[in-house]
């Protein structure tokens, strides 16, 4: 076992967090929502910049909350992607600087096995099992037959969930991120407006949300040229049913055919309720368990680089000072670190 600290700096959050022989001993966030929340979304330049302001700050209190020094630091762990690329840099410049410095080891690790690590503060995973991973940049269906085999069996053709309850949301008039007023405002609604369900009849484990977003944005520019009114909770509550749905049917299927013991979400969409009633209602009927990750590393976090960081410092899988960003890196390429 050893004292990792973890970096993690892939989109809006500068955070920090340490975790010594698997106890997690500090986890800092500075989330920088409100300033993008002017935009309607996060603005790349911003976000790297805010980082480059945040990063050492973020870092003092990670050490002073922990009660650690830099020097009883074994490794250092670091998000190298996917996202932005400006935002993964500065991240990854902090870690590379630590880890020059204290001549210690220097980890690379993929965002979104942060998120599905994140599900072991609440138990231990069980194999074979299926990651439902749901956020703003990726929607993926992950199966995992053991530690670290990720293979995608489906994945959006086009854009993420997280992505797609943004867009709605601004054509709606509701704040950014969009998933929480939609959530909040579905529960008053009602299922009155009949939207597509995306790749309808396909065998396929992907998912499909342009279209979905390309029809409400229609649907309520239309009303308008009306003169009408959209009633907000009613397409709210169509929306999510439509687009919770998917993610529902695409998980039930693979637990059957996959004979999956355990089912996990992972991302920032994991927090929405009515997925996590679903998932909840759902998955024990098919004699499968489901770990539905707390609120706090449901959000971008780096306790959650830190937890796969431990994993990844028992393997000894280092990184040279050479190691650059991958804000496309796939999961399946967990363990590639081609500059
Ligand atoms: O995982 P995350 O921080 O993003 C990426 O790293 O990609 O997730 C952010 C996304 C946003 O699109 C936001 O609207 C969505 O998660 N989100 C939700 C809810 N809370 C956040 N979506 C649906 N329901 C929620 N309650």
């Amino acid at each position: 076992m050893a004292t990792i600290l973890a970096i993690e700096s892939s989109c809006d959050e500068t955070a920090a967090a340490i975790i010594k022989d698997g106890k997690l001993l500090s986890n800092i966030v500075s989330t920088q929502i409100e300033v993008h929340r002017k935009y309607g979304g996060v603005m790349p330049e911003i976000a790297s910049r805010l980082h480059a302001e945040n990063i050492s700050v973020v870092l003092q209190e990670c050490l002073e909350t922990a009660n650690v020094k830099l020097e009883d630091i074994d490794a250092f762990a670091v998000t190298r992607g996917p996202g932005l690329i400006g935002a993964l840099h500065v991240g990854l410049q902090a870690a590379k600087t630590l880890a020059l410095l204290y001549k210690k080891p220097l980890i690379p690790v993929h965002h979104l096995a942060g998120h599905i690590y994140a599900n072991e503060f609440v138990g231990d995973l069980e194999f074979p099992l299926l990651a439902v991973v749901v956020s703003g940049g990726n929607t993926e269906l992950v199966l995992m037959k053991d530690h670290f085999q990720f293979e995608i069996i489906g994945e959006t053709r086009d854009d993420a969930i997280g992505e797609c309850y943004d867009k709605v949301a601004r054509v709606l008039g509701l704040p950014y991120p969009g998933g929480i007023p939609i959530d909040k405002l579905a529960k008053e609604g009602e299922h009155t407006y009949d939207l597509p369900i995306p790749l309808k009849g396909e065998h396929t484990y992907d998912l499909s949300y342009s279209g979905l977003k390309t029809n409400i944005i229609n649907l309520v520019h239309h009303l308008e040229q009306k003169g009408e009114k959209v009633n907000v909770p009613n397409m709210c509550r169509s929306f999510q049913d439509v687009a919770v749905g998917l993610v529902m049917d695409r998980t039930i299927k693979a637990v059957k055919e996959y004979g999956v013991k355990q089912v996990i979400l992972a991302g920032g969409v994991s927090a929405n309720s009515y997925l996590r009633s679903e998932m909840n209602r759902e998955i024990p009927k098919l004699g499968c368990k489901i770990i539905i990750p707390p609120m706090w590393c449901c959000t971008d976090n780096a306790a959650m680089i830190a937890k796969v960081g431990e994993h990844l410092y028992e393997r000894k899988m280092f990184a040279d000072l050479t190691l650059g960003v991958d804000p496309n890196w796939r999961i399946e390429d967990f363990d590639k670190y081609e500059n």
